[in-house]
């Protein structure tokens, strides 16, 4: 009998009626980082057979659409899109399918086909998974949530600094639910930084207002940046020191 029938989560998803035992996984995620809450446009890439997408539509109700370079079977009330997560028309199609809103969340348990040499099916998870941050880049709301599988190894403390540049906090987390011996670990990004500022970036902004706390109030690219004692009018050049989902601080240089 393959060690996966013996399985305590493969037996648990057949008997709740879950496609997959990784179901359990996004459940023990959103359980500690409450990823997806009611009503949120939730984006699965790599989500055949759908686990994570029945799970992701009973959490969220809301738009679902999971991805797939294989068939996923209907789910009620979930778009799924037949196409590769690292091409352009895929996320071209994603986006026609979360309508000219962004999502709140994106997740990704795509996983490469294992060969067996360890460095090698690292290094192409690493890949898939620079691919997952990209997407959810360019799809996410200011201030959404990723959570993104990877197998450990050498290049993973670079990835995670790539999602460190990205969101506001994260974190790694390996689920009770995966395997004890598994190599795999999920990333969980929180708080999507915005792209119009960059951290140290510099700019020249024109003070448009004076704020409730008294700092000035400039926009760059209608994105919000505070700038401590500056006056309604004035136009300087800042340095961006602080990067919130919603708004940012800059101090004069
Ligand atoms: C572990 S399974 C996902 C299981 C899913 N979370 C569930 O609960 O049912 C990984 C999936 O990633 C998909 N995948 C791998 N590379 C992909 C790619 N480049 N584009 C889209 N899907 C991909 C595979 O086809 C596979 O179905």
């Amino acid at each position: 009998m393959p060690r996966d029938r013996r399985d305590f989560f493969y037996k648990k998803a057949k008997d709740e009626g879950y496609r997959s035992r990784a179901a359990f996984k996004l459940k023990q995620i959103n359980d500690k980082f409450k990823i997806i809450k009611k009503g949120d446009t939730v984006v699965d890439l790599g989500a055949a057979p759908g686990g994570w997408l029945q799970v992701a539509k009973e959490l969220s109700g809301g738009i679902v659409v999971g991805v797939d370079i294989l068939d996923i079977e209907a789910i009620i009330g979930v778009d799924v899109i037949k196409g590769d997560i690292r091409l352009d028309k895929t996320i071209e199609k994603i986006k026609e399918k979360i309508k000219s809103d962004k999502a709140d969340v994106v997740i990704c348990d795509a996983a490469p086909n294992l060969s067996g040499s360890w460095n090698y099916d690292h290094a192409r998870s690493i890949d898939l998974s620079t691919y997952a941050l990209e997407c959810a880049r360019k799809i996410l709301k200011n201030g959404g949530s990723f959570a993104v599988k990877v197998f450990q190894g050498d290049m993973f403390p670079d990835f995670l600094n790539k999602v460190r540049r990205i969101f506001g906090k994260v974190q790694a987390f390996s689920p009770e639910a995966s395997r004890r011996q598994s190599a795999e670990i999920y990333v969980i990004g929180k708080e999507l930084l915005t792209d119009a500022v960059k951290m140290n970036g510099e700019y020249v902004v024109t003070i448009e207002d004076i704020g409730a706390s008294g700092d000035g109030i400039a926009k760059i690219d209608d994105f919000v940046v505070f700038v401590k004692d500056a006056q309604k009018g004035e136009k300087l050049n800042i340095r961006i020191r602080f990067i919130k989902p919603h708004f940012a601080f800059g101090d004069r240089i």
